[in-house]
């Protein structure tokens, strides 16, 4: 179904939008599927020209740093943040002092989180520091029960599980609540009243475009991005904002741009701001950048349940190479860091800049070895990965119930 979504897009006045135009060689980027024919993985400036946002340049990087006055995080340097859609906007209302909020969030499939999953919490953790900004976390556990052969009572565990790995990232409690669909709209009924909203500004005809549902589609799914849309509105959540209307700003992977356009089309006939959205890439599988990784296939990615060993053997065995065949052709002819995926892994988790320059160039040169470089990113994972672990395990069932109650957030307007 999903190659179907994006030949469908026959809708009204949505942004500009990911079918327009799209033809058959180009890589496929929608919330079930992502596929790209190039061994250095989407053409991601391609996608920007076709959904319409915005690169991350310059510009905008020293934007950041004026105005937080820290430098900016190495995944915007390095552009793995590299989209954008009304950040400058939201940036002039927040030097005039109007405060924004954050949102973002995860939909719960499976117990073990893998390390892509780690890039948006990694990001949203740091903007919550230097902008001092409240924090919202959905976990979509209604969407996974929809989609996936799960039981209703699995997805709800789920969605608590990973809760313990979102809050090992280190977020602030006093500013981040995270709340799971399936509980949270019975707690709440503005979230709901604002589901409803939504609900009644989007036709099957346009959900249709954006989404390529069909006829066969359970209703459930028809009516899910209504959900996923709702968190974007701060009067879903009155025990944090009251009744104001505070724009918001999403950092996501961009296959979930579908949801955010549907959401800043209706926006303004609700009476809010369009949501501003800060894109990542992709992480790519440790068979090579061609596709997305796999939970339920434990060779394509690092878990965060992974002893180091098993890190060690797993990038050794299956991290695709950009290196020569022989020892002799590679200190000939040097390796590609661009398709390979132990150096690819290093820009998301090596944040010594100097560092990583220098392992490009001697990788690149044929002076330093795939061993090397796989050595390298063994001990940054093994570390990252320990040191996830520990945090993990200090936090209990009742953390998360703190996390998960209705509780206020420190606003900047209540400061
Ligand atoms: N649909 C997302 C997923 O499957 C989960 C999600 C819900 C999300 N709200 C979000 C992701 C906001 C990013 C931002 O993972």
């Amino acid at each position: 179904m999903a190659n179907d979504v994006t030949n469908n897009l026959n809708n009204l006045n949505l942004e500009k939008c990911d079918s327009a135009g799209k033809e058959d060689d180009e890589d496929i980027v929608n919330p079930w599927n992502v596929v790209s024919k190039s061994e250095t993985g989407v053409d991601y400036d391609k996608l920007i020209r076709r959904f319409g946002s915005s690169k991350i340049d310059d510009e905008l990087i020293a934007r950041f740093e004026k105005i937080t006055g820290r430098p900016a995080h190495h995944f915007l340097r390095r552009g793995i943040f590299f989209s954008h859609r009304d950040m400058h906007q939201l940036l002039n209302l927040y030097e005039a002092g109007k405060p924004f909020y954050l949102y973002t969030g995860r939909g719960p499939s499976s117990k073990a989180m893998h390390l892509g999953h780690l890039v948006p919490f990694i990001f949203t953790k740091w903007l919550q520091d230097v902008f001092n900004v409240p924090l919202v976390i959905q976990l979509t556990d209604d969407e996974k029960f929809l989609w996936k052969d799960l039981k209703l009572e699995e997805a709800i565990s789920l969605a608590f599980e990973n809760a313990k790995d979102i809050i090992a990232c280190g977020f602030d409690e006093k500013n981040t609540f995270i709340f799971s669909d399936l509980t949270f709209v019975g707690q709440c009924p503005e979230f709901y009243q604002n589901v409803v909203r939504i609900e009644k500004s989007v036709t099957f005809n346009q959900v249709k475009g954006i989404f390529g549902f069909g006829d066969s589609d359970v209703i459930g799914k028809i009516s899910f991005p209504a959900f996923q849309a709702a968190p974007a509105f701060s009067t879903s959540f009155p025990f944090i904002f009251g009744k104001s209307k505070l724009p918001c700003l999403i950092p996501c992977a961009i296959d979930q741009d579908p949801y955010f356009r549907m959401t800043r089309d209706v926006a303004p006939r609700l009476g809010y701001n369009k949501p501003a959205l800060l894109h990542s890439v992709f992480f790519p599988a440790l068979q090579g950048a061609q596709t997305k990784m796999s939970a339920s296939d434990s060779n394509t990615s690092i878990f965060l349940t992974d002893t180091p060993k098993m890190i060690k053997n797993k990038v050794n065995k299956h991290a695709f190479s950009g290196g020569q065949a022989t020892v002799e052709e590679h200190r000939e002819k040097g390796g590609n860091c661009d398709i390979d995926i132990s150096y690819q892994y290093l820009r998301f988790f090596l944040d010594d800049d100097e560092k990583l320059k220098k392992i490009r160039e001697d990788y690149t040169s044929g002076a330093m070895l795939t061993g090397e470089l796989k050595k390298e990113l063994i001990d940054v994972l093994q570390t990252l990965v320990a040191e996830h672990q520990a945090r993990r395990a200090q936090i209990t069932d009742e953390v998360v119930h703190r996390f998960m109650a209705l509780h206020p957030l420190v606003t900047k307007s209540a400061t």
